[in-house]
Order: structure tokens, then sequence, then C-alpha cells
């Protein structure tokens, strides 16, 4: 093989420590002294309570392909940029069906019996401990040796270099490449169970200590715009949380027309509205989504508060829709009903609001733009694979857990619209959990109300 260059990198073979080209030289004599003299580091690896809760998913995930095995990777690290990694995130699947949330990993269900093939600490007889960048402990962390991690998960755990090829008769099929396992596996997920509720509950709420800290840097905020509100939402996130969710939304003015705005490049401007849609992922994995739209004086103009009363109606009114048996549909259409009106009341409209609700029109969409529900879990769009005919085109049952986050936008070129309209953004985003005859809200804690908003603002901003 020849030398590598910057454009053939040299290939780690699987048992070298994984190096790069800045890193000294290590002569014979410092690798066997780094390899002697060491004693035991504690690592504090409790039984995990999702433990019982996984194993049930394991057993019903198995009731659903009998006879056959199922492999769900954990997956590996991803580049950043040359030898530096994003921080690592299992696979939504992997973690649900085995609580596991260490690299590499892969879980094997087979017969009703599961395997976890994990990558464990390094032993301190090869250089992999002091060397290797990704799994070294010296580099990254002590890893959970083999017994810790089927101790606390309550599996039996192998070396996932012992993971066999699976070569034999038996019908295998891996997540990453079997749509069926992965349809059945996000419908799995569909309803939750009360740990997972707790742990939406727990997300919500460092939500909302997210988005008090942001307002109580409100001053910050307005010095150096938009960015400031992502890193105190991120400072909260990883304090109490695990990381975000997704990619914080900090739109002021007419960013927040654009429904994914995460460069978060902006300024933070008077007279203005700022769209904030955060969201917490909690240490398991779960995640809020949640969107406040706040007037940046603490105060919202005449014109302001009653767009945003609006859509505030139009959520009222999804939110009152859900409960178990409906068209998971029902929110969307409630909210979309009273937009469409609204619209019309605004003159906007080319048609009638009930033609412009008909399936074949809707031209009110040009204001409202996106779904106003998805399913909310470990991922934020959760269980995005289940069959249309269940998601989204199934009823709501009780312990599913959905956004209802409907919004109204005026684009800056929007010629259809009178200018005093165009630039607001305006989305109104909760976390509603289907109970046995309703719902309830996960996020109520965070104001909703025009006049409640503001007195949260006034509270939290001053001094
Ligand atoms: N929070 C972003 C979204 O729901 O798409
Ligand atoms: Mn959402």
């Amino acid at each position: 093989m020849s030398e590598p260059t910057a454009e053939t990198p040299a290939e780690t073979p699987a048992d070298q420590p994984k190096t790069e080209s800045h890193d000294p030289a290590v002569p014979a004599a410092y690798a066997a002294f780094m390899r002697e003299g060491w004693g035991e580091r504690d690592l504090d690896v409790p039984r995990h309570p999702v433990a019982e809760w996984a194993a049930a998913r394991r057993a019903r995930l198995a009731e659903a392909f009998p006879g056959e095995r199922l492999v769900l990777p954990a997956g590996t690290y991803k580049v950043r940029a040359n030898d530096t990694d994003y921080r690592f995130r299992p696979d939504t699947a992997h973690t649900y069906f085995s609580g596991n949330q260490t690299s590499d990993a892969v879980l094997v269900v087979e017969d009703g019996e599961s395997v976890l093939y994990a990558r464990p600490r390094s032993e301190r007889d090869t250089d992999e401990f002091f060397r290797d960048r990704q799994y070294g402990e010296l580099w990254a962390g002590r890893r959970p040796s083999a017994q810790e991690i089927s101790d606390s998960l309550g599996i039996e755990v192998r070396h996932v270099k012992d993971l066999p090829s699976f070569e034999d008769d038996r019908k295998t099929r891996d997540i990453t490449t079997d749509a069926d396992l992965a349809r059945v596996a996000d419908e799995l997920r569909l309803v939750k169970d009360e740990w997972e509720v707790a742990e939406l509950q727990e997300a919500c709420d460092i939500t909302a200590l997210g988005f008090e800290d942001s307002v109580r840097e409100w001053d910050r905020a307005r010095e150096f715009g938009e960015r400031w509100i992502e890193g105190t939402f991120f400072r909260r996130a990883r304090a109490m949380g695990n990381d975000i969710g997704y990619d914080s939304i900090c739109a002021g003015g007419s960013h927040a027309t654009t429904l994914h705005w995460i460069d978060n490049t902006g300024a933070i401007e008077p007279g203005r509205l700022v769209l904030l849609d955060m969201g917490v992922e909690g240490r398991n994995l779960y995640t809020a989504d949640v969107t406040r739209t706040l007037p940046v004086d603490g105060t919202f103009t005449p014109l302001q508060r009653d767009l945003y009363d609006l859509v505030l109606t139009a959520q009222q009114k999804g939110i009152d829709a859900v409960r178990p048996g409906v068209p998971f549909l029902a929110a969307h259409n409630a909210a979309m009903e009273v937009l469409a009106h609204g619209l019309e009341d605004l003159g906007l409209l080319p048609v009638s609001a009930q033609e412009a609700l008909d399936p074949e029109s809707k031209v009110y969409a040009r204001w409202t733009l996106h779904g106003t529900s998805h399913m909310l879990g470990m991922d934020v769009h959760d269980c995005g694979r289940a069959a249309t005919e269940i998601y989204p085109k199934g009823d709501l049952a009780e312990g599913m857990v959905l956004t209802v986050e409907p919004g109204l936008y005026f684009q800056e070129d929007d010629l259809l619209v009178p200018e005093e309209l165009r630039g607001i953004g305006i989305r109104i985003e909760d976390d509603i959990l289907v109970t046995a005859d309703g719902n309830r809200n996960l996020s109520a804690s965070l104001p909703r109300t025009s006049a409640d908003v503001e007195e949260w603002m006034g509270r939290h901003t001053a001094g």
C-alpha cells in the first residue's frame, strides 16, 4: 500500500489504535511502561430503571417476528472534521429495546433471548487505552465493562468482536436495511409506557427552565442577538439533560417566517417578535419540542396580539381535539379551521374559508405552511417509519405523545398581504399526552396566553 496522502487517508486496521499523524511516536519502552502498574478505576453504573421496560419491549418485538433473528445496531461515531467526531448519540430503536447508550454495540434478539454485543472498556495489555482517540480510556474516558453493562441493563453482554456473521439458515433482519423491522419498531414506540411519559415530562420541565434562562438573559440577547439565546438554552440542556433534541430555532423578526431557521445569526430588535423553538433531550434521550413567540419589548403591539391570539385559539382548538380514538389529523384539522377563518377575516383569502379548507384547494396554507402535529418521543419527529395507515393516517390512542404547533407566517416579500404583516411569524407549540379521557399538556408550565407571556417576561427580565 502506498504512503497515505491527503487524498488517500490511512486505514486503521481494526486492532490498531485510532491515532493521528500529529500524535507523538510511541517507542517500545514507553508502550511497555504504560501497560504496567495500574489499579482499579471505578465507574458508577447502577441498575438502569429502563431495564425491565426494555425487556418487555424486546418480548413484543420478538413476538412480531417469530423464529427470526433481529439485529439492531447502536451505530458508531460520525466524523465532524478530519479526526474529530460528533458526540455519539445512539440509534433510537437500539436504545429503546436495550437501554444501552454506548457506541458500536449491536442488540441481537432471537427466540426471545437477547444478547447485547458491546464494545467495553479496553484492557490494559494493549496500546488502545492510552493511544486510541475514540475508545481509549485516557482519551475518551472509561467505558463500562461488559459485566457492568450487563448488570446495569439486565441483559447478556458479549464483546462486539464476537458478533457472529449470521450465515446460517435462520432469517436475519437488520434494522438498518430491513424496512419491515424498522416499521414495526416505530409502531411499537408509538404508545409510550409510564416510564417514557415521566421522561418526556422531565424533558419538558428542563425545557421550561431553558426558556426561562433565555428570558432572564434578555439584555444580553438584545445585545448579542439570536445566538445568545441558542447558547443559553444549550447550557441548560447540557447541564440537566443530554443535549438539545434538535438544533434550536431562535428566530428574531422575519427569521420567524423561515420554518427551520437554525443559522441564528440575527439580531433581537425592539418592536419585533422572536420565535423560539427549542427542546431539551433528557439523559435517557427523550426530547421536548416547544415553541413560544415572544415580544422583544415584553408587550405585544395590538397587531401582534391579534395575530398571536388567533394562533393561540387555533392551537387550543387543536389541543382540545386530542383524545383516544380520534384521527391523528384531528388536531391539524381543528387548528386549520380556525386559521383559515382568521385569514378570511383579515381579507387575505382569494376564496371563502370554506372553499380554502377543501382538500383540493388549501390556498390558506400559503400562510400556515406545515402540519400541526408530529409524534414526539426519543426522536423529535418520532415513529416516522410507521405504516402510513397507522401514523399519520391512523387514530390516536392513550399513551401517544404529539405536538400541537400551528403557526402563521407572512414572508417579507409576500405581495399578497398588507405591508404591516410582512415579516411576522408566530408559532405556539406544546407537547400533548393522550390520556384515557382526553389529554394532558406536558409543557403547560410555560405561559401561552398573550397576557401570561407578558407577565412571565416581566417577572424574569426584571432584575
Ligand atoms: N421543532 C421543529 C419541528 O417540529 O420541526
Ligand atoms: Mn415540532
